[in-house]
């Protein structure tokens, strides 16, 4: 094991190790609080692999039922584990599939030409349009993004077609007047207003996003990922319908962190300039961390609700305490389902960071192993934490909340 370098929280401390193949292959797009590579390394090669006294995943089954962009799969199919991953949105699926996909040479030589192929219209008028669109696009760069989208459904068969989705979904963020330095498509004043970006150069950045895919499709061959198929799904990970029949061996997950980022906003840009894939009614009501569609839930136990975050959150922010306590009924699901799931002998890693609300640090990851030991989860090793350095987000604070800097990862298995 690597040295480690000083902690925080008094915990051990994770040193990254950037592989050259897994970065290239991981760096498709853009996606808030997409788990370090080095952090899925290490849950990999010094706690899963040991457990099993194994040295690669060979026939051994992981899930990740949160996978967000599938950055857990990738490192997971480089160690060769069969893989599975799931999550409540669409362009999650899609972007794991792209990300963990490996084509065959057929495909690839397919996917090569599509550099080739130039589907704009040059008109100026969208083809649809929604309430906010012209604060995001010029009418002939959302044109151009739509005839191109019109492309990639006429593909929706092929093997390729979610590698071509994820290449015009991240073009669809680069030629919008979204503000670059924050994690999901936003405005605000450090947005550059409206872009002109004529219809040639919303082309030329799709290829050069397609082109990055190319390249990650390489970085796949050279990791030794075979072209066999990967099961991805859409869920919500806290039901029992949405796990594998079978248990699996390995889990490596990370839920969202308390109240903090709207996922189906995050996606909601794309979903309205391409076609009409909006995600929002469905997920709305199952999406961890949600303020609405929230249910009767109990209070946590005495030891957290005598602190006083819990104390103050409770008597300022009635919505956002009770969307907190849904959200850790929701967590309690999600642990009761890996407790049900992973084989007696598997091994369960679950990535946290302690988020703030009303300005006080919510301790989050002593609450998820506080709900662990209840559903009989016991912990495997001590946690370890990992400073957040490369995470896509903003820079300077903007709002009441603090970002979180570090996340940790909570180790367990089944009683
Ligand atoms: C922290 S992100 C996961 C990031 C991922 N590990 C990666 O590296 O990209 C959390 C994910 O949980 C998903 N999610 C939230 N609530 C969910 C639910 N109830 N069931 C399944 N997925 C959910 C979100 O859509 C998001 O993709």
């Amino acid at each position: 094991m690597p040295p480690s370098p000083p902690s925080s929280g008094g915990l051990p401390a994770i040193v990254p190790r950037w592989k050259g193949n897994l970065s290239v292959a991981d760096r498709i797009h853009r996606f808030p609080a997409k788990m370090a590579l080095g952090l899925a390394e290490h849950y990999f090669d010094q706690i899963a692999l040991p457990a099993f006294g194994a040295t690669t995943g060979e026939g051994l089954r992981f899930y990740d039922p949160f996978c967000g962009s599938g950055t857990t799969l990738l490192v997971a199919r480089a160690r060769g584990f069969e893989v599975m991953g799931s999550d409540l949105l669409d362009s999650s699926t899609l972007l794991s599939r792209a990300k963990v996909t490996r084509l065959s040479a057929g495909s690839l030589r397919r996917l090569r030409s599509e550099l080739n192929s130039n589907p704009l219209s040059y008109r100026t008028s969208p083809r649809w349009t929604w309430k906010s669109w012209s604060t995001w696009y010029q009418p002939s760069t959302l044109r151009a993004l739509q005839d191109l989208d019109v492309h990639v459904e006429s593909k929706h068969k092929s093997p390729y077609f979610a590698h071509l989705w994820v290449a015009l979904s991240q073009t669809c963020w680069d030629v919008s007047g979204a503000d670059p330095t924050v994690m999901v498509p936003t405005h605000s004043k450090l947005a550059r207003g409206v872009p002109r970006v004529l219809p040639g150069e919303v082309l030329a950045t799709y290829r050069s996003r397609l082109t990055r895919v190319l390249a990650a499709q390489g970085a796949l061959g050279r990791l030794g990922i075979s072209t066999a198929g990967i099961g991805v799904w859409k869920g919500d990970a806290t039901a029992e319908k949405t796990w594998p029949a079978n248990k699996v061996d390995v889990l490596l997950s990370s839920p969202p962190y308390g109240l903090g980022i709207d996922y189906v906003r995050a996606a909601s840009l794309q979903s309205r300039a391409l076609a009409i894939r909006d995600e929002s009614a469905a997920s709305r009501s199952e999406m961890m961390g949600r303020l609405g569609h929230l249910n009767e839930v109990e209070e946590l136990p005495r030891r957290f609700a005598r602190e006083a975050w819990y104390r103050s959150l409770k008597s300022r922010d009635r919505l956002r305490f009770q969307a907190l306590l849904q959200y850790f009924a929701d967590l309690r699901e999600f642990l009761v389902a890996c407790a049900a799931h992973v084989s007696g002998d598997g091994t369960i890693g679950v990535v946290l960071g302690d988020p703030e609300m009303g300005r006080q640090r919510v301790p989050l990851t002593s609450i998820a192993e506080h709900l662990a030991g209840s559903v009989g989860l016991s912990s495997l090793m001590p946690p370890v934490t990992d400073r957040i350095r490369r995470r896509f987000q903003a820079s300077r604070r903007r709002s009441s909340t603090d970002p979180i800097l570090h996340e940790t990862l909570l180790t367990f298995q089944p009683n």
